[in-house]
């Protein structure tokens, strides 16, 4: 971790050595920033930790840039394209000098502005234009060549024992993926290859003034062939190809879609997709490489490598930073900032800011909100070419892992090529035994692949493995399994409420079941399972085939049934198997010394999980029902009088928790919360649907929801990330929040003050009420 600056006094961060554009004193530290320092090109959110901590957002005098570092001033910045203009995001950082300059003119070099630094409106009426050729069904029909270059390449140096896996394949695989997914011409494609590289360095780099010349010349020959390139393309449009595709929409829209337009998407679509892909599968690979584990596990597991994927742009993606122009006088994170000044936006600061990343530092290919990075941007100028980076890189882990699972680092350090934005290192040198490669034993291998998952990973792909390391019948009908760490590592940390997905036999068929251990116990999991027969399967498998040494494959632990500790009075009611999660919480209350009560019910003592465990530890607080026995839990009497301040809880059958809802009809909002391991969603009736449109408000698009299809797979379709998990409305993953349009809520997450303020919405199965929504994405 970085030092602390010493204090000079005064103001605890200002050293007032110089001051910012708005007269403000500027720190010691901002007065030293220098993203060409070796130490920021090392490691940037390192680099600026301090700022992101103290001071974030700071004028840097030698830059001449405003630096923003935590993640919610990023998006916030994103959201806003007219307030921030993404206009500089192409300027070169280093002016170049005359003598560049005329080079440049000489080759009639005018680059203009392309999707990625364009302000409203010329912006989104190109991008809805151009955007087709990205979404997920299109980006599929790619996935086939990726395969094939990947194993190309590979085959070149399997045998070797070494290689530089950045000259020798990272640099040349998604190079020829974006020359063909442009559309240019095999026999351009060398030509234009030698050219890009010199782009980066001329925009983003600070050449020397001796170097300014030829890398002016080279970015002069880049735009002349390119130019050339586009003739031939012109020739022939209807061949495939994203260019071929926009000289079409040129012909139908010549205003929209214009000449200069495409000479210069065509550079900088070359760069967008190369290097970027490129920089980031060798970040990628040297992450996972640098973490032994991670990389062991995905190798054993590939059904891990999209969220790993997600993890590693998180983590250390290929874009370090963005730059925006401020167009008005505004304020960032409580800072004055004029018009005029020009933001270095640091995200991959953002991507580490523990305010959005538990623990943000920690590299964990299961996070579950890993693919919140921004390293893609956010918004309406979010990168197009997403999902093909993230395909690509996956299919490069995956080719990597079942051929190479025993690579390693070699000895070496890593160097960049300088420059504020794009980042990865120049060589990546990598070892194994080449008598070790599984492919020699069993050449069978080679025709394996893991299904590629294109678009943003849903949850199913963050399972961990487990081990059940004892299964015990605690009642009737009822076993509680103890889950560990199949390598005695610590499983993740929980809170009372939470649950985990348990894959029982197939990874379609998950079940959720509350944890009922105790959280401070870091090396196990507890679930307690009844046998339900006439239930969907889950509980028949677990009773039916699980045994103490078997492994199962988990997800969660996640909490969506969290305590209020800070309630006057907690009332917890649980019926048959819907103890487990409430007797988490009621050993937490007692810990905690708060004021509570907790009522069980069930039809005979035999068949309650828990029970002498819970009278023992809750004494007086339990109560407890047993139908058999003629005694039953009198609700109107508990909860007739609505009570300010209280809490309730409950989980247990469906009956019962109507029950529970009604009694609490007159509480106020949120003072019940219930648990459902059940969703009695019915299956989508188109007869019975209408569709609808919804404005994304942050993308600058708007798509519709036809009646035979969810919200969350239509905004997939238009290439929008969502995260889902259960799909059937019970775990909270896919909720996004709603400005306006009346929202028809069928989850069963969101509690009825929640509904009603109508501000937040479950993607997999909630609707719109009228006509349109507006989200907030
Ligand atoms: Fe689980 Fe939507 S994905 S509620």
């Amino acid at each position: 971790m970085a030092a602390t600056p010493p204090s000079t006094g005064g103001c605890p961060v200002h050293a007032a050595m110089t001051t910012s554009p708005t007269g403000c004193p500027v720190s010691a530290r901002a007065a030293e920033f220098d993203p060409f320092s070796d130490a920021y090109q090392q490691d940037p959110p390192e680099y600026v930790r301090w700022a992101r901590e103290q001071e974030p957002i700071f004028y840097s005098p030698k830059l001449g840039y405003w630096v923003v570092t935590r993640y919610d001033a990023i998006k916030a910045i994103f959201r806003d394209n007219i307030t921030f203009s993404p206009s500089i995001a192409l300027e070169k950082i280093t002016p170049t000098g005359p003598e560049a300059n005329a080079v440049l003119e000489q080759y009639g070099y005018a680059m203009n502005r392309t999707l990625v630094n364009e302000d409203e409106p010329a912006h989104m009426p190109r991008r809805r234009l151009l955007m087709e050729p990205f979404t997920p069904e299109h980006i599929r029909h790619h996935e086939p060549l990726v395969r094939k270059l990947t194993r190309e390449y590979v085959n070149r140096f399997i045998d070797d024992g070494r290689a530089d896996l950045v000259d020798q394949m990272l640099w040349e695989v998604p190079l020829t993926v974006a020359l063909h997914f442009l559309g240019v011409p095999e026999e351009d494609m060398d030509t234009l290859r030698r050219y890009s590289i010199a782009h980066t360095v001329n925009t983003w780099g600070r050449p020397k003034p001796e170097e300014q010349v030829a890398v002016a010349h080279a970015v002069g020959n880049f735009w002349r062939y390119a130019g050339k390139v586009l003739e031939k393309m012109r020739q022939d449009p209807d061949q495939p190809g994203w260019m071929q595709y926009g000289i079409r929409m040129q012909r139908l829209h010549p205003d929209i879609v214009t000449d200069s337009y495409l000479h210069s998407m065509m550079m900088a679509g070359i760069v967008a997709a190369h290097e970027t892909t490129a920089n980031a599968a060798a970040n990628a690979i040297k992450l996972l490489l640098q973490h032994p584990d991670a990389w062991r596990d995905i190798c054993e597991d590939p059904t891990l490598i999209p969220n790993a994927v997600e993890e590693c742009l998180r983590h250390n993606g290929s874009i370090a930073a963005w730059r925006r122009l401020v167009t008005r006088d505004t304020k960032i994170e409580g800072v004055d900032v004029p018009a005029g000044a020009k933001l270095l936006i640091v995200t991959s600061s953002a991507n580490h800011d523990d305010r959005h990343f538990a623990d943000a530092d920690f590299f964990d290919i299961r996070r579950e909100n890993a693919s919140d990075h921004l390293t893609f941007g956010y918004g309406s100028h979010q990168c197009m070419g997403k999902n093909l980076a993230r395909m690509e890189i996956q299919v490069i882990l995956e080719e990597l892992t079942r051929r190479l699972p025993h690579m390693r680092l070699a000895e070496q350090r890593f160097t960049y090529v300088p420059n504020t934005s794009f980042r990865g290192p120049e060589h990546l040198w990598v070892e194994w035994d080449p008598a070790q490669n599984p492919e020699r034993r069993n050449p069978g291998i080679l025709q394996a692949q893991a299904p590629v998952r294109i678009g943003e990973p849903s949850r199913h792909a963050i399972a961990r493995t487990v081990v059940v390391e004892s299964v015990t019948r605690i009642a009737d009908g009822i076993v509680k399994l103890r889950l560990v760490s199949p390598d005695g590592r610590a499983l993740p940390r929980w809170t009372p409420g939470s649950h985990i997905d348990v894959e029982c036999g197939a990874p379609d068929r998950s079940r959720q079941y509350s944890l009922c251990g105790d959280p401070a116990d870091e090396h196990a999991l507890e679930i307690a399972v009844l046998h339900e027969p006439t239930g969907r399967g889950g509980s028949a498998w677990i009773h039916g085939q699980v045994r103490a040494g078997d492994k199962l494959r988990i997800r969660g632990p996640r909490n969506h049934f969290r305590m209020d500790e800070t309630a006057g009075k907690l009332i917890f009611i649980a019926g048959g198997i819907g103890i487990t999660p409430i007797a988490a919480m009621a050993r937490r209350a007692l810990e905690l010394g708060l004021d509570y009560e907790l009522h069980y019910s069930g039809r005979k003592r035999s068949s309650m999980a828990l029970l002498a465990e819970l009278a023992a530890l809750h004494g007086d607080r339990l109560h407890v029902y047993v139908s058999e026995e003629g005694r039953r839990n009198d609700l109107a009497a508990l909860l007739g009088r609505p009570r300010v301040g209280w809490q309730v809880y409950a989980c247990g059958p469906k009956h019962m928790l109507e029950a529970v809802q009604a009694h609490c009809a007159a509480w106020p909002a949120d003072a019940l919360r219930v648990e459902h391991f059940e969703s009695d969603l019915p299956q989508l009736d188109p007869a019975k649907e209408h569709a609808f449109e919804v404005e994304l408000k942050d993308s600058g698009i708007t798509i519709t929801v036809p009646a035979d299809k969810t919200v969350l797979a239509s905004l997939r379709a238009a290439n929008i990330d969502v995260s889902s998990d259960c799909e059937e409305g019970l775990c909270g993953t896919c909720e996004v929040r709603v400005l306006a349009g009346e929202v028809d809520h069928r989850d069963m997450v969101l509690t009825k003050a929640e509904r009603e303020a109508n501000n937040r919405m479950m993607t997999c199965c909630s609707r719109a009420r009228g006509s349109k929504l507006v989200l907030e994405l």
